[in-house]
This record gives structure tokens, C-alpha cells and sequence, in this order.
């Protein structure tokens, strides 16, 4: 593979995704199309946007005269597909632009693949399209699709789109679905970037209900692991799961962060629960372990204490985050030959 299509690379994942590829493979190229939503934020790429190797693109997944363009022009070995509207609690305020990008995006990015024959598409998704367990059980490829928020919903209808452009016209398409993302980049709006900061600053830390969710947390980097395996020996046609095999209840979580951050547990408020919160999610990734070869790398404590002291080591980046000036990046950086940002939150 020497020349690859990322989309969404700006935000969490997608940025610590292109950091690890082009740290790893000397040869690749990468281009990064992204429309620098609220969760685009083009400084967590600062040190590589002059790598010869990497380019910026700023558009949207849901034009298709752009993305037709840039996908004709790219010759591209593989597009995969980060870019989505990624938080619940915004899909539950307005569905509206997770139904844009999330389902008529990856639609965009299908016809445009198909109709220029890229060899390999990997649809990067999550593990809520499954629903929600009770207290036994896992989530294995097999699970029946059963999203519960609108966020969820417009994934798992993402899911469906690849499945059927395989299935009718035996488009090389794989997706991965993988469990909660922890690490560097988070936006804080995602709970352990949030309280993280909010517990830096001595507020409080709003836990939804009594906390007694569990999620499956995985480290940023074991999920690009994950999908770089997927990229490069998986199947067309197959859905892989990645998990981090480290389940918490979230009230427990809280008071990990709160004990690792020297912080008081009188920080806690347990505030309204989440509409339809999912009770728990996790895990079965035995096929990626069988046929990828791939297991999680990080010991969840060790992957939560260096993710910790990351955000404590960058409170310059959260302030910049949290009081919007890291929009300005893109001004200083680009100006004005990107056109301009329409997007502003
Ligand atoms: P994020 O919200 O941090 O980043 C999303 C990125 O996509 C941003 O850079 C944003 O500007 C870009 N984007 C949004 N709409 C776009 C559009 N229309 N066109 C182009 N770019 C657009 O999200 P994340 O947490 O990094 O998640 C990345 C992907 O991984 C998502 O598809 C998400 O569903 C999936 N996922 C996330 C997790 C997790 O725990 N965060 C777990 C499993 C799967
Ligand atoms: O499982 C994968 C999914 O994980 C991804 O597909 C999503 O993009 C990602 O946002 C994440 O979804 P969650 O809803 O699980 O993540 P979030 O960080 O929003 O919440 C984690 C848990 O913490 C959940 O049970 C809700 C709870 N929570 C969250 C916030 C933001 C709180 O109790 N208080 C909060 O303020």
C-alpha cells in the first residue's frame, strides 16, 4: 500500500491513526480529507503537516463533486473512513448532521471508491451498532445489529451501505468495530478527557445516573493496530471487532482518575442520566486475534496512567480546545486558500 485516503484524520482517532502510519511505514502516503468540524482540530498534527509524505485536504465527506475529484485524482490503495459526527449526547440534542456525514457521507465515499475502482475501503466502526448487554455476555461479528441512539443508528446505518455495496457489487469493503477509545487527542466532551480536565481545574465531574454503566475501554493505539492489521490482511467482505478487554463500571472509572489525579471524590455529582443509555458493552475480538493476528497491547492501567499524564502535560492544548482558540490554527496556518470556515460551532 503506498498511497491511502483518511478521512476525519483531524480528530482523536483519525490523527493518532496517521501519527502511527506514518511513523511505521517509511514508504506510505497519506492524504487527509476533513472538514474541521468542532472535533477537527489540525493541531494534533502539527509536527507532520510538512512531511513531504502527508497532505491536508479540507472538504467534506457528504460533497460528492469534491470527494469524486479528489478520489479520481488520488489514485488512492485504500480509503479509510474515520470522519463522523462521534458523540451520543450530540445526536440526542440534533440527529441532523449524523444522518449528513455518518450514513449520506459514507455513501458519497462508496460511489466515489466503486466508481474508481479503489482496491480497498475500511469503514471504521463502533461497537454500539450492537445495542446493549445485560450483565453476561459480548459482542461477537455474529451479534445482531441494535442501535439505541441516534448516533448509533446512524453508524450502524453506515454499516448496512458497506455491506450492501459488497454484496451487490463486490466492493472490497471492510469494517471494524471496536469498543471505547481512551488516549492523547480526545475532544473533551468524551467522559475521561472531560473529567481529566474538569478535575484538573477542581470542577465537578458529572457522572450520568448512578454510574453504574460499564464500557469496554481500549487504548487509542491498540485500536490503529487493529485497523492497520485489518487494512493489510483482512478480508473483504468481513467485520472485525477490537476491544480492550477492560471492562469498568463508570462510577469506578471516575474514581480511578480522581485517586491517580490526587483529586477528591467530593468532585463527584451524579446528574440526569443519559436518554436510553446503553448499560454495558464489551468485547469478543477472538476473530481479529485469530485471523489478524492482532491483540490489545496495553495494560488498561498502564494505558490510563500515560494517557493521564499526557493531558497534565498538555494543559496548553485543552485550554486551547475548551476556549475555542484552536480554530485559529487553521487561520494562521492556511489563511485564506482553503476558502473559509463555514463550520464554526
Ligand atoms: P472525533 O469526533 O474526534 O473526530 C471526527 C473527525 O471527523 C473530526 O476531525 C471532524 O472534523 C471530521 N468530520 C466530521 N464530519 C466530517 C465530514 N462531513 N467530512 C469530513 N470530515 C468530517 O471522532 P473519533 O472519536 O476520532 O472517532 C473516529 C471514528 O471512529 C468515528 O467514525 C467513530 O464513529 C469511530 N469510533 C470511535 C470510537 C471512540 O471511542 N471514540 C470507538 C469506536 C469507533
Ligand atoms: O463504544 C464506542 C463508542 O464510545 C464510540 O462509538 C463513540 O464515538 C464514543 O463517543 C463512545 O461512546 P460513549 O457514549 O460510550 O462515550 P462517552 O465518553 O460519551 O461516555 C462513556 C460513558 O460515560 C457512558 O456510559 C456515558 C458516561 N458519561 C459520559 C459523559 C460525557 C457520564 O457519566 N458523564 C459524562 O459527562
Amino acid at each position: 500500500m503506498q498511497s491511502i485516503l483518511v478521512t476525519g484524520g483531524c480528530g482523536f482517532i483519525g490523527a493518532n491513526f496517521v501519527r502511527w502510519m506514518l511513523g511505521t511505514d517509511s514508504s506510505l502516503r497519506i492524504t487527509n480529507l476533513d472538514k474541521l468540524t468542532y472535533a477537527g482540530n489540525l493541531e494534533n498534527l502539527k509536527e507532520i503537516e510538512n512531511d513531504p509524505r502527508y497532505r491536508f485536504v479540507r472538504g467534506d465527506i457528504a460533497d460528492p463533486a469534491a470527494v469524486d475529484q479528489l478520489i479520481a485524482e488520488g489514485r488512492f490503495h485504500a480509503v479509510v473512513n474515520f470522519a463522523a459526527e462521534s458523540h451520543v449526547d450530540r445526536s440526542i440534542l440534533d440527529s441532523t448532521p449524523f444522518i449528513t456525514t455518518n450514513v449520506m457521507g459514507t455513501q458519497v465515499l462508496l460511489d466515489a471508491c466503486r466508481r474508481h475502482r479503489v482496491p480497498r475501503y475500511l469503514q471504521v466502526s463502533t461497537d454500539e451498532v450492537y445495542g446493549s448487554l445485560g450483565d453476561e455476555g459480548f459482542f461477537t461479528e455474529e451479534t445482531p445489529l441494535a442501535p439505541n441512539s441516534p448516533y448509533s443508528a446512524s453508524k450502524a446505518s453506515a454499516d448496512m451501505l458497506v455491506r450492501a455495496a459488497v454484496h451487490t457489487f463486490g466492493f472490497p469493503a471492510i469494517i471494524t468495530r471496536c469498543s471505547n477509545n481512551y488516549g492523547p487527542y480526545q475532544f473533551p466532551e468524551k467522559l475521561i478527557p472531560l473529567f481529566i480536565s474538569n478535575a484538573l481545574q477542581g470542577q465537578s465531574l458529572p457522572v450520568y445516573g448512578q454510574g453504574t454503566n460499564v464500557r469496554d475501554w481500549i487504548h487509542v493505539l491498540d485500536h490503529c493496530r487493529g485497523i492497520e492489521a485489518a487494512l493489510r490482511q483482512g478480508q473483504a467482505g468481513e467485520v472485525y471487532n477490537f476491544g480492550g478487554e477492560s471492562e469498568l463500571r463508570n462510577i469506578d472509572l471516575t474514581k480511578r482518575l480522581l485517586k491517580a489525579l490526587g483529586k477528591p471524590e467530593s468532585l463527584i455529582r451524579y446528574v440526569e442520566d443519559r436518554p436510553g443509555h446503553d448499560q454495558r458493552y464489551a468485547i469478543d475480538c477472538t476473530k481479529a486475534k485469530r485471523e489478524l493476528g492482532w491483540t490489545p497491547q496495553y495494560r488498561f492501567e498502564d494505558g490510563l496512567a500515560e494517557t493521564i499524564a499526557w493531558y497534565q502535560n498538555h494543559a496548553d492544548w485543552i485550554a486551547r480546545v475548551r476556549s475555542g482558540a484552536y480554530r485559529d490554527y487553521y487561520e494562521s496556518q492556511y489563511g485564506g486558500r482553503l476558502g473559509a470556515d463555514k463550520t464554526r460551532a
